[in-house]
Parts: C-alpha cells; structure tokens; sequence
C-alpha cells in the first residue's frame, strides 16, 4: 500500500508560500520584542515529564501531552508549551544577569488536541516573558507589548479586546465559599470552561461540587461581573478588598494609558495553566465568526521555587500562529503572501546566454539584489509571466542582437522603461535598478 502524502494529524506543511506567511508573522515578533527590548532565547524541543508535572496542570499532563520513555529509560515530553523550560532556563542564570530579564522565543510547541479552527496539533507560539520587574511595571510592559504588536498588524480596538483578571482576587472570593481545596480547584475549572458549556450543564456540575446554596449563589453572581467597577463593589460587600490591591495599581496605572480601551474585566479569565497567581488575561478577536483566545498569560510568583531557587516573579504571554493568522485573516489585515519577491528575472534567449550571464547573475547577488538567473533559455514570451510568477520587479534580456553587441536588455516591470546596457558596464545596471 502507497504511503500518505498528508503531514500528520493536526500538523503542516509549509509549500513555500505558507511558509512566506508564517516568516511573515515572524517577522513582525522579532521586530515587536526587540523594540520592547526582549532578547531572543530558545530550549530543546524535549523535557523531562517531571517539568510539566510541577505546575503546568492536570488537563496538558492528562490529555495533551505526546510522552514517551526514551533508550535511557527516561521520561521526556515533547515540549507542549515554553514556560516551563524558560523557567527552567532563567532559574539556570537569574543570578548573574541584570534585572528585569525580558526575553522572547518563537518555538513549536505539541499538544495532542482534537483538531479543529485555530487548534492543531503542533503550532508554534510567540512567548514573551520578564522577569524581576518592581511592583506592576512588568505586568503593564506585557500588556504594551502585546498591544502593540497587534497593532503592527493595523489592528486596533475594533479588532480585539484584552480580557483580564486577577487570581488573588478569584481565589480569595473562592476561599470565602468554602475550604476545601479541591472543592477550589474544581471551581477554577468550571469557571474556565463556564463560556464553552451550556448553562445547564455548568448549573449541574455547580451542584455536584457540593457547595452551600448561598455560596453557589454568590459564585452566580461573580460570574456576571461585568466591569472593574461591579468587581471592586462586589469584593467591598464580602469584605475582601485587600485581595485586590494589586490589581487596583495595575489597572490604576494602565488607566491613563493609551492601551486602557484595549482591557476589559471578564470573570471567566483564569487560565487552564495551574502556575498563575495574579493577573491572567487572554486576547480575545471581536470577530463575530471567529470568537476565540489569539493570545494568554499572566503573572507567576513562584515557578522558579521547582528548581529550589528563590522567588523571582514571572509575567508573560503565548500567541499562537494559527490563531493569529486567523485572526489577520477575519479582518483583512493578511497580506498576500502567495507570490515570491525578487528584484531581477536574468533571462537569456540565446543558448550561450548561460555563460555569458553567470558572472552577472552573481554580481547581482553581491550587491543584494535578489536574483533568479533563468538556468536555461527562456523564450521572450515566457519571460514575463514567469516574472510575474517569481515576484521580480525587473527582468535582464539577452537575445541575438544583444550576444553579439555584448550587452543586456533591462527592463522595469512596473514603469515599461527599458535600456540596453553594455555587459561590462555593471554599474550602469545597477544605477539603473536603484532608480
Ligand atoms: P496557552 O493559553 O496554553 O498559554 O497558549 C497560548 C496561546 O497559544 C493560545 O491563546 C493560542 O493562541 C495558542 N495555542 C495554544 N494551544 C494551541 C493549539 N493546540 N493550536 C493552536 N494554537 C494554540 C501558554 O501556553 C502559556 N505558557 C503562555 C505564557 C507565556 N504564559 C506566560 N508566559
């Protein structure tokens, strides 16, 4: 039986042209982190399972994760997500490097997920991350950062929006209705999946959690919280004010702030991942077709504490590539990235044409010019469609005429100008490309 031709499961391949588009997104990542001033890192694409296990959650070490026992007999996983090895990475160094350390990667990261629009099986995720910030400066510096870098798509706050929350202030109201743990975690699940269930569903699985009525009542109504305002009232009536200080600063400072119209409290933000403990968010599209998360994060206090380090306090974001080409997508802010882009065709319609422009060809290339030299005799009326195919913005021709006047044909596509150059005069050719 022949073999599939199709990548696997929930995975890509990349033709040229889908790959211009993720280089493209790429692109736009290093540019965004470095002028925050994030410097660029990257892990090993394998970890122990042990480094999931610590913190990252039940659901990514239960169902998500592709492990295997390796020929040494340990336990390693396909990193699912990047946190966990940055961790791992600054616990190494954090001692000998200046704070806060601001760095970004753009790994591809598996997860074993039922794929479907905006979840694939492994994507590749743009991480930005600081460490060691004073109070809520590197929480408001994420979220610039974030904000920015969609906006370098020219989206802008018709586009998206920023949800966010704080998990001091969720655990402290989970804590005043009951005290059992478990019973805690189990309401942080439920809260995480409460947009993606049908109300009754949620109702049920509230009453099975065997909370008081009037705690279950009060967890109603934290759900339909719907602004900054309604919450900090709420937290006043339970007595529990003081929990949400330090999101009162944050939120204090991002308030005279440009990317302020951007944020938006939702109750329902607290992340699947157990490591956050203080502000979450997630970047949620406006789309009324495409209504899903591009991006999330938060703060974490004590992550590097796995490795016995000190505390150094965490904040950072993932925003996928698949999400965030849909996103682009859905409000038109994708380029056309289906054709190359070149700056010379070289085409010779005469068979001595492959030796008499080899030397020019590389010349070309050494002043930068992006040059496809045609590699066999190309016939006149084939030289401009196959322009068009390449993206090239000139072509060289190089006909009968011109092999024995030892010169070339250059021609712009854009403006029909054309001169006939001497071969030996290579400056005038490239004068002429610079026009
Ligand atoms: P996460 O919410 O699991 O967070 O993933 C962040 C983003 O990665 C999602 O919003 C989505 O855009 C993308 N993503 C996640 N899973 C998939 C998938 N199966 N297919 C396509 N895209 C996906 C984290 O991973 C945290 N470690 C982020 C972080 C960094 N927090 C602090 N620093």
């Amino acid at each position: 039986m022949a073999l599939s031709k199709k990548p696997y499961k929930g995975t890509r391949d990349f033709l040229p042209p889908d790959k211009r588009a993720q280089d493209y997104l790429f692109e736009k990542m290093h540019q965004s982190a470095q002028l925050f001033g994030f410097e660029h890192y990257d892990g090993p694409l394998l970890e122990e399972v042990e480094l999931y296990k610590a913190k990252s959650g039940e659901e990514l070490i239960n169902d998500q994760i592709y492990s295997f026992e390796d020929r040494g007999k340990r336990f390693v996983a396909i990193r699912p997500e990047m946190t966990p090895t940055l961790a791992r990475m600054v616990a190494r160094v954090h001692r000998e490097i200046p704070k806060p350390i601001r760095w970004y990667s753009i790994p591809n990261l598996y997860r074993y997920e039922r794929p479907q629009r905006g979840r694939l099986r492994e994507h590749w995720q743009f991480n930005c991350d600081i460490f060691g910030a004073p109070g809520r400066t590197g929480e408001v510096e994420i979220v610039q950062l974030l904000v920015s870098f969609l906006e370098n798509f020219g989206a802008n706050e018709t586009h998206f929006e920023v949800l966010i929350n704080d998990r001091t202030i969720v655990d402290s109201i989970f804590s005043s209705l009951t005290s059992n743990q478990e019973t805690i975690y189990k309401l942080y699940k439920l809260v995480d999946k409460s947009k993606k269930i049908p109300e009754e569903a949620l109702l049920k699985e509230l009453g099975e959690t065997g909370l008081e009525k009037q705690s279950i009542a009060s967890f109603k109504r934290y759900l339909k919280l719907s602004s900054f305002d309604e919450l900090f009232d709420f937290l006043n009536e339970l007595n529990l004010s003081e929990a949400a200080d330090n999101f009162k600063q944050f939120y204090h400072v991002i308030e005279g702030q440009s990317i302020s119209k951007f944020l938006n409290f939702d109750p329902t933000i607290v992340r699947g991942l157990d490591y956050y403990t203080g502000i979450v968010f997630e970047v949620f599209d406006k789309h009324p077709d495409n209504r899903r998360a591009i991006s999330g994060g938060g703060a974490y206090a004590n992550l590097l504490q796995i490795f016995d380090e000190p505390a150094l306090a965490g904040v950072g974001f993932g925003l996928g590539d698949v999400t965030l080409q849909d996103f682009l997508q859905s409000h038109g802010l994708m380029p056309d990235c289906t054709k190359a882009s070149n700056d010379v065709l070289v085409s010779y319609q005469v068979t001595e044409g492959y030796q008499d422009l080899a030397e020019l060809a590389l010349n070309l290339r050494r002043e930068n010019k992006k040059t496809l030299f045609s590699l066999e005799p190309l016939k006149f009326k084939k030289v401009f469609s196959q322009a068009e195919k390449v993206g090239a913005r000139f072509v060289i021709l190089y006909g009968e005429q011109e092999k024995d006047q030892h010169s070339v044909i250059i021609k712009n596509l854009a403006s029909k100008e054309q001169e006939t150059i001497p071969l030996k005069e290579f400056k005038q050719i490239i004068k002429f490309l610079n026009k």
